[in-house]
């Protein structure tokens, strides 16, 4: 039987290729986001299942109106205000965008009696990683505002669930990466400055380690989620398993594109984010839960991932 799958922030970065793979594969999407970007409005004109909608999950009679308009089967929520340093100065808006709109998705969900929501979630809600693998029982003490949000969804999903019957499922996935990221991060700053014949020297980091996944994988993990029957646990980590360091990174791009010239510098301080944000200590997810339960395997390791990257990057940066 044919499912609709609500995917909100499904303009955004996450949100598209899930909906991309939804649609795919034969489920019918509504995609909602406060902004449409024009990859998914032609992919609607041309796809009978994909109904793009403008909705601010903040606003409540939004949100209704797309309960009461469509038969949703199962919600992914995508939507966010994301990255540690995007929100380090604005956490009244990140409270907003990853709190409050969350709390608001789980009560029109419980009002309209929709059981099944996969919350996209995130390594930064551990905060310090305490060993260089860790699994989904360790500690959650965020040490941003970034990972304060999404704890705080996590939880509120999880009263939803206790008390109304709300089966809130959390994929904690990690550095995700892949064509297109719209953030200014490595692998992406790398890669466009090696394909543009120009030289690039990270400051720091170069032995600062961490799980990077590749997008096709963590999307792969959350339809796992979204798929499964019944659940015994209510998070997951999605990533690789294995921590690379942004030498590692510097390396593959190095490998995979003739003459690149990237290189990265170790202070032996914290990895930097800008000038005031020191990064936490981070290090490899532990799959094994989403392995023995979701049956997720990734399918990129860290080469593999940044070739795809730079095979899809090279059109963009007119080095076809
Ligand atoms: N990209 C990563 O490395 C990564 C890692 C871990 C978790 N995540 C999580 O994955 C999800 C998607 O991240 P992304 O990288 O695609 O980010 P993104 O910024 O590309 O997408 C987020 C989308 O949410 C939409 N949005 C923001 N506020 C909204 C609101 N009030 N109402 C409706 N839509 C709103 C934005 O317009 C945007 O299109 C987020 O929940 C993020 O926390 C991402």
């Amino acid at each position: 039987m044919t499912r609709t799958i609500m995917v909100t922030g499904g303009c955004g970065w996450l949100g598209s290729a899930i909906v991309r793979n939804l649609l795919e594969r034969g489920d019918k999407v509504v995609a909602t986001d406060i902004v449409v970007s024009s990859e998914m409005k032609s992919l609607a004109e041309t796809n009978s299942g994909l109904s793009l909608e403008i909705c601010d999950l903040a606003e409540w009679p939004q949100l209704m109106d797309i309960f009461r308009h469509y038969s949703i089967d199962a919600v992914i929520h995508a939507a966010a205000l994301v990255g540690v340093l995007q929100v380090a100065d604005i956490p009244l808006k990140a409270l907003r965008a990853n709190v409050e709109c969350a709390v608001n998705l789980f009560e029109a969900m419980r009002q309209n009696r929709i059981k099944r929501v996969v919350h996209i979630s995130t390594e930064e809600t551990y905060g310090d990683f305490l060993s260089p693998v860790i699994d989904e029982e360790h500690p959650q003490k965020p040490v941003s505002v970034y990972g304060l949000t999404k704890l705080a969804a996590e939880h509120y999903g999880r009263v939803y669930s206790r008390n109304h019957g709300l089966e809130c499922i959390n994929v904690r996935t990690c550095w995700v990466y892949g064509p297109h990221l719209p953030r200014l991060r490595l692998p992406r700053t790398f890669i466009e400055a090696a394909l543009r014949g120009e030289p690039f020297h990270q400051q720091d980091g170069a032995r600062f380690a961490v799980d990077q996944v590749y997008i096709d994988d963590t999307v792969s993990g959350i339809l796992l989620a979204l798929d499964k029957q019944s659940h015994r646990f209510d998070a997951y980590n999605v990533a690789t398993g294995v921590a690379s360091s942004i030498a590692d990174v510097a390396e593959a791009v190095n490998r995979t594109i003739p003459g690149a010239r990237i290189t990265v510098g170790d202070s032996g301080e914290k990895y930097r984010l800008d000038e005031t944000i020191v990064s936490a200590d981070k290090g490899a997810l532990d799959i094994g839960r989403a392995r023995s339960e979701l049956g997720y395997e990734p399918k990129y390791d860290l080469r593999r991932g940044i070739e795809a990257t730079i095979a899809a990057t090279r059109a963009n940066v007119g080095q076809a």
